[in-house]
Order: C-alpha cells, then sequence, then structure tokens
C-alpha cells in the first residue's frame, strides 16, 4: 500500500528583505521582512510525496536527479513533521504509517538558485506536501522557516510578513497573510532575467558574513522596523508610488550592505545597475513613480508597476535589451503583454546606451495564491511503485 500528495508552492519576491540570522539552526531572522506570492502558472515548484511499507529507506528526486536527504535543513524539518504527525490522533492512516519510508520527487519550472527564490518555493512545497501526507493541519510556516526563511513566505497567498518574533525558540517566528492576491489586482511583476547560473555566493552563505563583519546591518535593523509599518500600510491602501519607493530603496539597501560585507558581496551585474538607471530615467520623465525594481542574491531584475503600464515599460525593455537573435523581441512567459512600439522622445530623454543580448527573456506574472493541492493522478511526479517518471540519466 501507498499513501501519496502532490502539490504545488509559489515563489515570493520580497519588498522589505530577509537577510541576517539571529539563530542559524531554528532560522530566526534579524528583522521582519514583507512579500508578494507571484503567480504558479509562471513560477512555481511541485512536489509529490509517498510514503509505503514497502519502500526500503528514504528517498529524495530533485529536478530529476537523486539527492541525498541527509542535509541539516532536510533533516530538521522531517524532525519536525514527524513530531508533529506524532501528536496528531487520525483513524485514516494505520498507526505504524509514520515510520514507513518516505519518497519526495520535486521540480521547479524556472531555473534553480538563479535568485529566483527557489530555494523558497520548493521548501514550502516539501513541507505543504508533507503536511497534508501526514494530515497535519494548523501553522506550518514555522516548518517552512526550518527549510530555508524565505519559505515560510511563500506557504500564503497574497501578501505576506514575516513576523520575526522574539521567543528564543521561534514559536513567533512565523509568517501571515496581510493581504489576500484579489486585493491588488492591477499588481503586475516582470522579471528580466539576465543569467539562469547559479549564484556564486548562496543568500546563506552571505547573510552569515554580513552578521559577523557589515556595521551597516546594524543600522539596517533599525530602519527596517519602520519600513515594515510604511510597506503594510501602503499595500493596504494599494498606493503604488509609496509601495514601489520603498521596495526600490530596501533592494538598494540590501546591495548596499552585501557592498559593506567583508570580503563584500556582489549579487548585481552591470546589466542589473542598467536597469536600475532606466527605471528612475523613466520614472523622472514621466513624472510619477511607475516602476520599482529589486534584486535579490543574484543579478535578475524583478520589476513591480500596474498593468496599466506594462506594454510601455515592456517596450523599452526590447529597446534597451533587444535580443541578439530570433527576432527583434524577447520572449515573454507568462501573462501576455499588448506590443506596443516605444516612444522615441522617451528613449531619448533615457539617455542610455542598448545593450543587445543583456536580458535573456522575461517573465511576467501577478500576485497569486498559495500552496495547491493537486488531486489528479496524471500530475504526480512518482509511478504506483514511488518510483520518478522522469529521472535524468
Ligand atoms: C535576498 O531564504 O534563501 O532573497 O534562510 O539561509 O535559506 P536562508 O536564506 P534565503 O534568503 C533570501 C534572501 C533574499 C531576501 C528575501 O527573500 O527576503
Amino acid at each position: 500500500m501507498m499513501k501519496s500528495v502532490t502539490c504545488t508552492a509559489p515563489v515570493n519576491i520580497a519588498v522589505i528583505k530577509y537577510w541576517g540570522k539571529r539563530d542559524e539552526k531554528l532560522i530566526l531572522p534579524i528583522n521582519s521582512s514583507i512579500s508578494a506570492t507571484l503567480g504558479q502558472n509562471e513560477l512555481r515548484a511541485k512536489t509529490t510525496a509517498a510514503i509505503s511499507k514497502d519502500f526500503t529507506e528514504d528517498k529524495m528526486w530533485l529536478n530529476g536527479e537523486e539527492q541525498p536527504m541527509t542535509s541539516s535543513r532536510i533533516q530538521n524539518v522531517l524532525k519536525e513533521i514527524k513530531r508533529r504527525a506524532q501528536k496528531r490522533k487520525s483513524q485514516e492512516m494505520a498507526d505504524d504509517s509514520i515510520h514507513w519510508h518516505l519518497h519526495v520527487c520535486s521540480e521547479n519550472n524556472f531555473p534553480t538558485a538563479a535568485g529566483l527564490a527557489s530555494s523558497a518555493a520548493g521548501y514550502a512545497c516539501f513541507v505543504h506536501t508533507l503536511a497534508q501526507l501526514y494530515g497535519i493541519t494548523g501553522e506550518i510556516s514555522d516548518i517552512a522557516r526550518l527549510g530555508s526563511g524565505s519559505a515560510c513566505r511563500s506557504v500564503y497567498g497574497g501578501f505576506v510578513l514575516w513576523d520575526m518574533g522574539t521567543e528564543q525558540n521561534g514559536s513567533d517566528s512565523i509568517a501571515k497573510q496581510i493581504a489576500p492576491e484579489s486585493h491588488w489586482p492591477e499588481l503586475r511583476i516582470l522579471i528580466l532575467v539576465v543569467s539562469d547560473q547559479r549564484k556564486y555566493v548562496g543568500s546563506s552563505e552571505g547573510m552569515q558574513t554580513s552578521v559577523q563583519t557589515c556595521e551597516l546591518l546594524k543600522k539596517r535593523t533599525e530602519i527596517v522596523s519602520s519600513r515594515i509599518d510604511q510597506m503594510t500600510e501602503a499595500i493596504l491602501k494599494k498606493d503604488f508610488e509609496t509601495f514601489a519607493e520603498l521596495t526600490m530603496k530596501e533592494s538598494n539597501q540590501l546591495h548596499a550592505v552585501c557592498l559593506d560585507t567583508f570580503p563584500p558581496i556582489s549579487y548585481m551585474r552591470d546589466v542589473s545597475h542598467h536597469i536600475v538607471r532606466l527605471v528612475h530615467n523613466y520614472n523622472k520623465i514621466v513624472g510619477h513613480t511607475k516602476v520599482a525594481y529589486t534584486f535579490d542574491a543574484g543579478p535578475n531584475a524583478c520589476l513591480y508597476l500596474l498593468e496599466e503600464d506594462v506594454p510601455a515599460v515592456m517596450s523599452l525593455v526590447n529597446h534597451f535589451y533587444p535580443p541578439v537573435q530570433n527576432g527583434t523581441e524577447l520572449t515573454v512567459k507568462g501573462l501576455s503583454i499588448e506590443k506596443i512600439p516605444h516612444q522615441q522622445n522617451i528613449v531619448d530623454a533615457i539617455q542610455l546606451p542598448t545593450q543587445p543580448g543583456a536580458v535573456k527573456y522575461c517573465i511576467h506574472t501577478k500576485v497569486g495564491p498559495g500552496p495547491q493541492v493537486i488531486k489528479s493522478p496524471a500530475e504526480s511526479l512518482l509511478d504506483s511503485t514511488g518510483q520518478p517518471k522522469t529521472v535524468s540519466t
């Protein structure tokens, strides 16, 4: 007998950034953070987890390759899941099924570890799927947090606050929804993928070095708490200009902290800085803050903007970063964008050189819901014997 569950979970992009831990094992942050959860058609992790009496060991496959389950983070998550499952009383499960071995198969529909928050979606999906499998109800963002800090925010849709909490055991360091995905339907996210290579310093390692060496980070913790209130209010009021300005300042401060880390860390590349200039010049020319950029631990730009401005902004992206092959327009994955020609007077006023080939492709999405359970067996990543349906050789 085999019991299996398949779920998907979203990526989230922080607008108030998490950078630095006060407890490495429990993954407790030095400041609260806020993110928007992105649509899963464009960016999602998918996980199938199965337990069976016939399995002889725990096994895990990630993006088609078998991975050891020995990492301390995976083990911490599993331990907490099993502890909560033990506490639960249910007739559905055979009594000893909690001791059966586990097979987990997971895949992303976007590049892993390219600063596109893959660990957040991955761990949120892992935890949500296991919670379904073992019938665990109630708060699970604290379990996801044990896998990767930012993963706790992917447990909810819409706009999400990760409250840093004050308890030493981390019991109050949990995610809470500020507003559901239906709250601000006009908001759009345009990701400019400039590289899908792995990041050169992982965020866990980077933030650890920042905590140890960065003077600026101490100052930042004071600044962030008031920004949390301002950002929450901007989201609730759908005040785009305040939302956008805070988002950009947060991104800039994160990368300033990275540069003030010793040795310094620089995730942004020339093209990332070019995009920053483009956004500021455009906002200035049109006389409003129409677009915000944000960068995580990688060079890809994530733009927040309103639906009505997407075609004009995309026309500029196509003008400044035209593809070097396959036509004159970049590939856009996700929501379609009405094609309009760029406005020459705006292009001239922006006064920046073009960078052909610098953007590889774009992803266009909006704010989306939290993790989903997928009922159809055809969607399962494991076959009826608990083996992955596709494994790379
Ligand atoms: C720059 O959640 O990947 O994306 O907790 O060590 O797994 P760990 O780090 P991770 O850090 C994400 C950092 C960030 C900012 C953010 O998402 O808030």
